[in-house]
């Protein structure tokens, strides 16, 4: 076979985690990002980590499975757990927990019933990640707030950190406690971080900038307050049904492109 036919593409593979301090854009960013690059053509499993669940709505799908349920099944129903016991637990969750929906797939972390530890759960999700994102161009996974998922490794195996903040010193702050534990030992190998500062009005950058420089963050990029995502939010309408001028995608979209996102993208079309 000569070279050309025998080369295979692999797909881009990465794992990216949007974390940050609770209500400053984690799900917006990250329902903005499943439609940015579903519609560039990459493959992505969208995750939602988070057990307070907003993943799904945002991008405008109905939830009808998650990795607490099956947890549950698998606990209470004797004859699921031996019809499940025998197959192997990557192959369960994406069965049973995935869900396939117009242009992306949807893991969602869910909530468990009553009483009780996250850990089984949060194991279940840890293992479901770094099994499942194999298979597409793009893990995009929706954290819960705060560091303790970090704290919990359920995020060892990612290639970016990108950690949301609003302008208030507060969120600054926890992206910088994020940014510490996830070196000192929540997450393996190498991985690039930074922050994406949100909600910035008028010329908040500079100084937003500054700010983060003095706390020895990288910025990654602004997104805009944008009316349009309050106007959908008082319309209880999804986030994904934002037009495609609105400031708030055009921003994540050129953070995308000035992070390398789609030189895959362009590197496939030049083979073709
Ligand atoms: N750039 C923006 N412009 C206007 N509104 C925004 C913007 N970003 C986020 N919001 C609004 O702020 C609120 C919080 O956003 P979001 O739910 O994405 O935050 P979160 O970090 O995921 O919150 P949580 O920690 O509760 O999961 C939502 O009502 C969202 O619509
Ligand atoms: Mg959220």
């Amino acid at each position: 076979m000569c070279e050309c036919c025998s080369s295979h593409k692999s797909p881009v593979n990465e794992v990216i985690a949007v974390t940050g301090k609770g209500g400053t854009g984690k799900t917006t960013l990250t329902a903005l990002m499943t439609r940015i690059l579903c519609s560039e053509g990459f493959s992505v499993l969208a995750v939602d980590a988070d057990p307070a669940v907003s993943l799904a709505y945002a991008l405008g799908s109905n939830l009808d499975r998650t990795i607490a349920d099956l947890r549950t099944r698998m606990i209470e129903d004797p004859d699921e757990k031996r019809r499940i016991s025998d197959i192997p637990m990557e192959e369960v969750i994406a069965e049973e927990a995935v869900m396939t929906l117009k242009g992306y797939s949807l893991l969602v972390m869910g909530k468990s019933e009553g009483p009780g530890c996250f850990c089984k759960i949060n194991d279940l999700l840890r293992y479901g990640i770094s099994t499942l994102s194999r298979k597409f161009d793009y893990t995009l996974v929706d954290c819960e707030a705060g560091v303790e998922q970090i704290n919990r490794r359920v995020l060892d195996t990612i290639t970016r950190l990108f950690m949301v903040t609003d302008t208030s010193a507060k969120g600054m702050r926890t992206a910088s406690s994020i940014r510490g534990i996830a070196g000192e030992y929540g997450i393996r190998g190498d991985y690039s971080k930074g922050v994406i500062l949100n909600r910035i009005r008028g010329t908040e950058e500079n100084e937003m900038r500054k700010k983060a420089k003095a706390l020895g963050i990288d910025v990654l990029g602004f997104m805009p307050e944008d009316p349009g995502i309050t106007e959908l939010d008082l319309q209880d309408r999804p986030i994904t049904d934002i037009p495609e001028d609105a400031p708030c995608l055009k921003a994540v979209r050129s953070i995308l492109e000035q992070q390398g996102f789609f030189h895959e993208k362009l590197n496939r079309e030049e083979m073709i």
